[in-house]
C-alpha cells in the first residue's frame, strides 16, 4: 500500500517524488513520510473496529513521531492520541487536536504537567501508581475539575520481543500489579476519590510484538480482574485500552500480521473473556505507534567516504547516523537500505553503514548488499518512520534533519532542518566567563 517505486531514471521515488529532487529541494539528511501510507494504516485500524461493532477509540502513541502536522493528520482520520508529556501535549495542542481525545500517560507526571493537562481539559489520565492518583485527586479538586482515568495495570503477560522493550511484565516500572493485589487496591483508592471518574483499565504489554497470544492473554487476565473489582467493589469498567505493540516488517524475515488480525483477535477475546461480567462490553482503546508510521519512513542519506579493510570489511559512511536513528545502537535494530538514485544497479560487494558520530557504535547496518557506492550518491533507508524523528538528538552538535510529508507527486515541508543557530539557542556564556575569555 506505500507509494514506492523505482522510476524510468532508476531513483526511488516516494509519493510520487524523485528522492534525487528531494534532495535538491530539502538538502540530506532527510526523513521522508508517504501520507498515504500513514492514512492508509490510520484507515486500516478504524475499518477493523467498526467492523467489529465494538465501541472504540484509536489512538495513536505520539511518541513514535511526534510533530505538529501528524497530530494535524491523526486527527483528520478520526484517530485518539496518546501523549506521553508537556512536550507532547503541547504539539497536539498547538496542532490543534481536540483535547477531550487526548490521553495522557506516563510514570512520572510533574504537578506542572496535571495542571497544564486539567486546565486544557484533557480527554483522560492514565495514572500509573498511587502517588499520581492521591496528586491528581488533589490537583483537580483544588481546580474543581472532575477528570476522567484509567488505571495502568501490569498483566503478567511478557511479549516475544527486545528485553528493553518488554513492559507488560511484573517486574516493570508501569502500572499496578493484577497478581499481587495493588491493581485491586488502586481500583478501590480510585473508586473512591470525589474528583475523579474511574473509566476503567490500561495495559500495554510491550512493542514490536508479531504474535496475537499475548494481546489474547493480556485480555483474558484483565477480564479476569474486571470480574473481581465487579464483583468485590461493584466497578464496572466502561473501558479497556490495551496498548500498542503492533509490529511491522523492517527487514525480510520479520512477519507481522495485517492490521485487521491483530484487531480481529483482540476484540475476538474481548466478547469471549468479557462476556458476562457487565451488562455491555466494554469500549476498546488501543493505542498504536510503530504500525502507524514506522513503514511509512525513509530516511535519505549522502554517501559521504568509505574505509575498505581488505579481508575484513567495508565501511561506506552516510552524513546522518545515531544522531537521526539511534534505534541500531540502543537496540541492535535492523534496517534494508538501496542506493537510491541507481536503484536498478546490483548489488556487488557487502558493506557496513557507519554514521559520522565521534564513537564506533555509530553503525546503521552491517553487511548490507550494494553496487559500489561513490562520494555522493543517495542511500535510502526503510522503516524509519517511527522512533526515529522522535529519538533524534543533537550529539557532536549534529543538527536534527527536515522532515517532509509526499504524496502525489507534492512534497511539504513539515520539520525544517534544525540551523547552526538553533544549535546554540539555548546557551549562554555567564559574563564572568565570558570576560575572562578576552
Ligand atoms: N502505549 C504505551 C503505553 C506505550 O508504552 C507504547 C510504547 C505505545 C502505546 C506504542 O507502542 P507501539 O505501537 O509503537 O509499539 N523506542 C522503542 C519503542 C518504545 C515503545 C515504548 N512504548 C523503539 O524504538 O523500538
Amino acid at each position: 500500500h506505500g507509494t514506492s517505486r523505482i522510476n524510468d531514471a532508476g531513483h526511488l521515488e516516494i509519493g510520487g517524488c524523485d528522492v534525487t529532487e528531494l534532495k535538491a529541494d530539502y538538502g540530506t539528511p532527510l526523513y521522508i513520510m508517504d501520507e498515504q501510507l500513514v492514512r492508509h494504516r490510520c484507515r486500516e485500524y478504524v475499518d477493523a473496529f467498526t467492523a467489529s461493532g465494538l465501541g472504540f477509540q484509536v489512538a495513536y502513541a505520539s511518541k513514535a513521531f511526534s510533530v505538529m502536522a501528524m497530530c494535524r493528520l491523526a486527527d483528520e482520520e478520526g484517530l485518539s492520541l496518546d501523549v506521553v508529556s508537556d512536550g507532547e501535549l503541547y504539539t497536539a495542542l498547538q496542532a490543534g487536536f481536540p483535547v477531550e481525545r487526548i490521553h495522557f500517560h506516563g510514570n512520572n507526571k510533574t504537578p506542572d504537567e496535571i495542571e497544564m493537562a486539567i486546565d486544557a481539559g484533557i480527554g483522560c489520565f492514565v495514572v500509573d501508581n498511587l502517588v499520581e492518583l492521591s496528586l491528581l485527586q488533589a490537583i483537580a479538586a483544588q481546580k474543581g475539575a472532575t477528570v476522567n482515568i484509567l488505571l495502568r495495570v501490569t498483566p503478567g503477560v511478557e511479549a516475544h520481543t527486545h528485553e528493553y522493550i518488554s513492559t507488560g511484565q511484573t517486574d516493570s516500572k508501569f502500572g499496578f500489579d493484577i497478581g499481587n493485589g495493588s491493581a485491586y487496591e488502586a481500583v478501590k483508592q480510585a473508586a473512591a476519590q470525589s474528583n475523579l471518574t474511574l473509566l476503567g483499565v490500561h495495559s500495554h504489554i510491550g512493542s514490536q510484538i508479531f504474535e496475537t497470544e499475548g494481546f489474547q492473554l493480556a485480555v483474558e487476565r484483565v477480564a479476569g480482574f474486571a470480574r473481581s473489582v465487579k464483583e468485590g467493589l461493584a466497578v464496572d469498567f466502561r473501558v479497556v485500552n490495551l496498548g500498542g505493540g503492533f509490529g511491522i516488517r523492517y527487514i525480510e524475515g520479520d512477519t507481522p500480521l495485517q492490521v485487521s488480525e491483530y484487531v480481529a483477535a483482540i476484540t475476538g477475546a474481548v466478547k469471549t473473556y468479557f462476556a458476562g461480567i457487565s451488562s455491555s462490553l466494554p469500549e476498546i482503546w488501543v493505542e498504536p505507534g510503530r504500525s502507524i508510521v514506522g513503514d511509512a519512513g525513509t530516511t535519505l542519506y549522502t554517501v559521504g567516504t568509505h574505509k575498505n579493510i581488505p579481508g575484513v570489511r567495508k565501511y561506506v559512511a552516510v552524513d546522518g547516523g545515531m544522531t537521526d536513528n539511534p534505534r541500531p545502537a540502543l537496540y541492535e535494530s535492523k534496517y534494508e537500505a538501496i542506493l537510491a538514485n541507481r536503484a536498478n544497479d546490483a548489488a556487488t560487494e557487502k558493506v557496513s553503514i557507519a554514521g559520522k558520530c565521534c564513537e564506533s557504535g555509530d553503525m546503521l547496518i552491517w553487511d548490507l548488499d550494494l553496487p559500489e557506492a561513490e562520494s555522493g550518491d543517495l542511500l535510502a533507508v526503510a522503516c524509519t518512520g517511527a522512533y526515529n524523528y522522535s529519538m533524534a538528538s543533537n550529539y557532536n552538535r549534529i543538527r536534527r534533519p527536515a522532515v517532509v510529508f509526499v504524496q502525489n507527486g507534492r512534497s511539504d515541508l513539515v520539520v525544517r532542518r534544525e540551523s547552526h543557530s538553533d544549535i546554540i539557542a539555548n546557551d549562554i556564556v555567564p559574563e564572568r566567563i565570558a570576560k575572562q575569555a578576552i
